[in-house]
């Protein structure tokens, strides 16, 4: 796999998943657009991979959840002449607790990264990839998008199903074009995630193999966009999770769903 000459752009490439997206895209060759807030972040790993892999690197930093981001980003771009060639839409966090246990700011916030920004860019690049006839499309989504909806961390799962369906579409809008979009489906994987969310302390007393490392985690995401796996869940406990849930009636599966998260979702800072 190559990405010679192409340019990959990664929301969320400060840390976790998006900063192993962003090494293993510059290994295959990419040039790379990293974004998020954290400005030095993102300017220490750009220099970092430019050295070792020789590519070029746009830094750009921004909070997604402003609704002019995106087209703040799309027009930069255009107006340095950079055709996005990979998209990376990875950017998120969770928020632990019920539903009104945080006020509509919190969740139109949430929303609005989670789901308009994935949106929004996608719309911003897909164009110019059909034109060219060459995109690579990857949602990261969760396993949390493919099974029932968990109590606390209420519109999460709710956000990630939206992103496998949109990728589903995109898949099929797609078709016969040289343009591959993918929903990525992670469970839990060492990052920031769970010390942002501030529920570490509760997900660290679960059994190691339920976790993942970012890397696998992403080599297999690439290898399935390229495949034009749509939909893509890496690592066997996770693969086992999905399998388990669809294979359960639909009541049982929402039941263990509801007592399971209950152990690292309800709760929030305790
Ligand atoms: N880790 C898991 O267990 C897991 C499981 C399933 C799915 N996922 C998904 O994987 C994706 C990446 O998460 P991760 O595990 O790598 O978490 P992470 O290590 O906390 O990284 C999250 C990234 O998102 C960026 N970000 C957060 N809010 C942002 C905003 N408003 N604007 C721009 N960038 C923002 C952060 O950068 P700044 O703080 O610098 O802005 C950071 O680069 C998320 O979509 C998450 O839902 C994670």
């Amino acid at each position: 796999m190559t990405y010679k000459n192409k340019w990959a752009l990664i929301t969320g490439a400060s840390a976790g998943i998006g900063a192993a997206f962003a090494r293993s895209l510059a290994q295959k060759g990419a040039n790379l657009v990293l974004v998020a807030r954290r400005k030095e972040k993102l300017e220490s790993l750009a220099a970092e991979l430019a050295a070792a892999y020789s590519v070029e690197t746009i830094v750009i930093a921004a909070d997604l959840a402003d609704p002019l981001a995106s087209s703040d980003i799309a027009e930069k771009l255009a107006s340095d002449g950079v055709n996005i060639d990979i998209l990376v839409n990875n950017a998120g966090f969770g928020m632990p607790g019920n539903f009104t246990e945080s006020d509509w700011a919190a969740h139109r916030d949430f929303l609005a990264l989670m789901v308009t920004s994935y949106a929004h860019l996608t719309h911003a690049f897909l164009p110019g990839m059909l034109e060219r006839d060459y995109g690579r499309i990857i949602q990261v989504a969760s396993v949390a998008g493919l099974v029932p909806g968990s109590s606390g961390h209420t519109l999460y799962g709710a956000s990630k199903a939206f992103l496998v369906s949109f990728a589903q579409s995109l898949a099929g809008e797609c078709e016969g074009t040289g343009v591959h979009a993918s929903a990525l489906c992670p469970g839990f994987t060492y990052s920031e995630f769970h010390d942002v969310n501030e529920t570490r302390s509760l997900v660290s007393q679960l059994p190691k193999h339920m976790f993942m490392e970012a890397e696998p985690v992403v080599e297999g995401a690439l290898e399935a966009v390229e495949k034009a796996h749509v939909v893509y869940v890496p690592g066997a406990w996770n693969k086992f999770t999905v399998w388990l849930m669809k294979a359960l009636p639909r009541p049982w599966a929402a039941l263990m769903v509801k007592n399971q998260s209950a152990k690292f979702r309800r709760a929030t800072a305790d």
